[in-house]
Order: C-alpha cells, then structure tokens, then sequence
C-alpha cells in the first residue's frame, strides 16, 4: 500500500450491526457484540497502514430512542471496551479521546473513557475519537454555549469568530477535518455525525454490515479514496 496516499483523518460509522445478527436468527444486542471485533481490525490496521486519526461512531445522540435493554447493553458493551483495549492500546502506541455529551451519558461509562484517556494520553501512533454520545448538532451548539460563556465573562470579546477559533469550542478541539468517511450497510445519510469537520470529506457508502468488515475492507476504501480527485472548491 505504500505507493497510496493515506487520509489522515478516517472517520467510520459502524453501522448494521443489528441487521446482521438479526439475519443469523439472533438478537440485535450478538451484532453488537461482533461489531467490537471488527473495531479492533480496523483499529490495528489503522495502525499498520499510517493512518493518524480514527473516529469511530458508537452511540448518537438520538440512539437513546431505542429499547431500555439495548440501550443498556450498548453503554456496558462500551464500558467493558474501554476497560479491555487499554493495554492493547498501550502497546499498539494509539490514543483515545473520548467526543460527546456528557449530560445523560452514564457516570460509569465517563469514568472508563476517562481511565483510557489517561492511560493513553502519551500514546502518539495514532488517534482514536471514540464518538459516544455524540451529534453533530450538539457538539456545534455545546460549542456556541462555550463561546457564550466567554463572551459574558469578557474572556472573549471579538465581535467576529474564524474557524480556527470556533474549533477551539469542540468537544476535541484538535480534532482534525475528516478526510474520509466510510459508512456500512447500505444506508447513505450522514446521521449527525461529525458535521463541521465532515465539510470537505470523500465518503465511501459500503453493503456490508458492520461485523462482516476488517482490516481488507479499509484498505479497499484507501484505494478507492485514491481514485477520488479532492478539490476543494478550486479547478
Ligand atoms: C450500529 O448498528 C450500532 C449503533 C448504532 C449503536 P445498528 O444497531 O444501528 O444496527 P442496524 O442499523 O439496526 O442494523
Ligand atoms: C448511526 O447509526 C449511529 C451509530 C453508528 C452509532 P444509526 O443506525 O443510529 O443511524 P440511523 O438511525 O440509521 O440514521
Ligand atoms: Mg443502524
């Protein structure tokens, strides 16, 4: 792969994990439990391929509208996660950052992410964005709240913001632009998912659910990202 360019930022939603186990005769809840060895693939050939930042979306701020018992299945699968990479992590050299709400997200799951990050925060392989709890539209509204706390403070008193300043108020503010984003299973919509820094990303829609994917199928996205002409804007 070494003559193909890499994205710097790849972003995934990892999506069609209950379609998959549904479709095996089994309960929403075994697709999400396959759907983690498939995080782990991408996450070590992330690694391998030279990709410097990884987002993983894995649970949206409107996924609190599903069953009491997935949605509790989903934030102990995240804890139990959290819990269990560190070490692999660790050696693999990758860091994690935690991006989302806090209101609502169970207190437990905040303390994992919070274990991880620590454990992680000198780690300078790679970069994973753990999206839990996230929305596009929260994070730009957390961000403006943010900024409006300053503004009354005085701590901010421009009466114009750049881009560049605005980022500040993300929830990682060195998070950067994506540059391409790959959804599984067959839905082609974005789902509130990182909407600033999806602006100028190529997106890459896949058939396959979540669990059937691994480390080929994102190097097949980095061939089919380097047959894509960025511009931009420009000619
Ligand atoms: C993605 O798989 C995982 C989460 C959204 C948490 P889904 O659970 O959305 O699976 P489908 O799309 O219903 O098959
Ligand atoms: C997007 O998938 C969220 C995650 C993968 C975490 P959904 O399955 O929730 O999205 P919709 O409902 O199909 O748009
Ligand atoms: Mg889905």
């Amino acid at each position: 792969m070494n003559e193909l360019e890499m994205p710097k930022h790849v972003a995934v939603v990892m999506d069609g994990n209950g379609r998959w186990a549904i479709k095996r005769g089994l309960e929403r809840t075994a697709g999400h439990e396959a759907g983690e060895k498939a995080l782990m693939k991408w996450v070590h050939e992330g690694v391998k391929l030279g990709i410097e930042e990884m987002s993983f979306y894995t649970f949206s701020t409107e996924n609190w509208t599903r069953s009491p018992s997935e949605v509790r299945f989903l934030m102990d699968i995240s804890k139990k996660i959290m819990r269990m990479i560190g070490p692999e992590f660790l050696e693999l050299g990758v860091r994690v950052k935690w991006v989302g709400r806090r209101t609502r997200l169970w207190k437990s799951v905040l303390s994992e992410l919070e274990k991880i990050q620590n454990l992680t925060k000198n780690c300078d392989k790679m970069t994973v964005n753990f999206c839990i709890n996230y929305g596009g539209r929260s994070e730009i509204l957390d961000a403006i709240t943010s900024l409006l706390k300053e503004v009354q403070n005085g701590e901010f008193s421009n009466t114009k913001i750049t881009q560049k300043q605005f980022k500040k108020y993300m929830y990682n503010s060195s998070m950067r632009d994506v540059d391409l984003m790959i959804r599984t299973s067959g839905e082609q919509r974005i789902s509130n998912f990182l909407l600033w820094q999806l602006a100028y990303a190529e997106m890459i829609f896949l058939d396959d659910a979540w669990p059937d994917t691994d480390g080929q199928t994102l190097q097949q996205c980095i061939a089919e990202y380097n047959r894509r002409t960025r511009r931009f804007g420009a000619v």
